[in-house]
């Protein structure tokens, strides 16, 4: 019997218009396109306007993966979104995607994973298709953080933008398809990157809606969690680092991408970024790099492509991929 596997038939993503750079954060607080750019990679990135909430980009990314992927909303099974920033704590962004896309025939739902949320989700939509409980599976990765930044705080908020992407995944038999995956979480520091408001803890706020972050102890993890679950995931594929054409890991500073890619010893042509134009995206920035990549002609028939993201619980996680 041939393997089946989950294969990325469509993508799409979706960014808010409004462009904050770097020189009009400084006019917010005390920082510097100087500053910014070294310590960070980041030029510019995309804000929500009020009333703009993370379904709305989800919904404009998921049409254009199904329309790439030559698939009715009929004909999802799952539509499964990776988030933090959901509208509203219910319903979730997966049935409001439900709604939105009228699939009648699908089962939505939400995972909170983080900026590790997109591989999270990949990999549990994988196993479904794997283990033959479903065909189509719609998978989302959306978040509007830019809503839950203290813009007082100069170490946060030069870091965020907002965005959602998104892939339609089908069973398939041709050899394709997500290989393996990786996933990890180290809940024991999670202290370091919380968002303290807003749950059943803290329901009105009293101590803040907004990120709050030890910079230097997720960038510790973060390097050490780029270069492990890209070495885990290939080990489980039977591949190893020099078989990578393409590395799309979570876009959240240059300098994390570097060490790590620096450790991994691949050549950095073989690393999609895009930090630069969008910032910190969360669960987005996976696949609107993998979307801006594909369309771009970085990946064809049969190469291998790694995909790696990090971020809070803390969490981390990895996919291999034979495109
Ligand atoms: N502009 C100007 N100066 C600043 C800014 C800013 N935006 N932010 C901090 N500084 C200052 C600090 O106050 C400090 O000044 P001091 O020396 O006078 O005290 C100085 O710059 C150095 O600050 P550091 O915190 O040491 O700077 P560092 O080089 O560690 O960079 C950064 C900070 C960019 C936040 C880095 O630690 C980092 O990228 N960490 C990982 C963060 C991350 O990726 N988080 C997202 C994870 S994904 C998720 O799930 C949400």
């Amino acid at each position: 019997m041939k393997t089946v596997r989950a294969k990325i038939a469509g993508l799409g993503y979706a960014l808010p218009e409004k462009i904050l750079t770097n020189d009009n954060m400084s006019k917010i607080v005390d920082t510097s396109d100087e500053w910014i750019t070294s310590r960070t990679g980041i030029k510019e990135r995309r804000v929500s306007s009020d009333g703009e909430a993370t379904s709305d980009l989800a919904f404009t990314a998921s049409e254009l993966a199904l329309k790439n992927a030559g698939t009715s909303a009929d004909e999802i099974d799952v539509i499964l979104t990776a988030t933090t920033t959901p509208d509203t704590l219910f319903p979730s962004i997966g049935c409001i995607l439900q709604d939105r896309l009228n699939a009648r025939n699908a089962v939505g739902f939400d995972l909170s994973a983080a900026c590790s949320g997109f591989n999270f989700a990949l990999s549990v939509a994988s196993s479904f298709i794997a283990q033959g409980t479903y065909k189509t599976i719609l998978v989302v990765g959306a978040d509007t953080l830019t809503k839950y930044l203290d813009w007082n705080d100069r170490t946060t908020c030069v870091l965020f933008g907002d965005g959602a992407g998104a892939a339609l995944l089908k069973a398939s038999t041709d050899g394709s398809g997500i290989l393996s995956n990786y996933l990890m979480s180290n809940g024991f520091d999670g202290k370091h990157l919380v968002m303290p408001g807003g749950g059943s803890r803290d329901p009105e706020c009293r101590g803040g809606r907004f990120i709050k972050m030890d910079g230097k102890e997720v960038f510790k993890f973060a390097v050490k969690a780029l270069e492990n679950t890209v070495r885990e995931s290939l080990r489980m594929a039977g591949l190893s680092v020099s078989d990578i054409k393409l590395l799309i890991p979570h876009q959240a500073n240059i300098r994390i991408i570097d060490h790590a890619v620096k450790k991994l010893g691949l050549p950095k042509e073989k690393v999609y970024v895009n930090l630069d134009r969008y910032g910190n995206t969360s669960a987005a920035s996976i696949p609107i790099a993998m979307s801006e990549a594909y369309a771009g002609g970085k990946m064809k028939p049969k190469d291998i492509v790694a995909l790696s993201g990090f971020g809070a619980g803390l969490t981390a996680g990895a996919n291999i991929i034979r495109w």
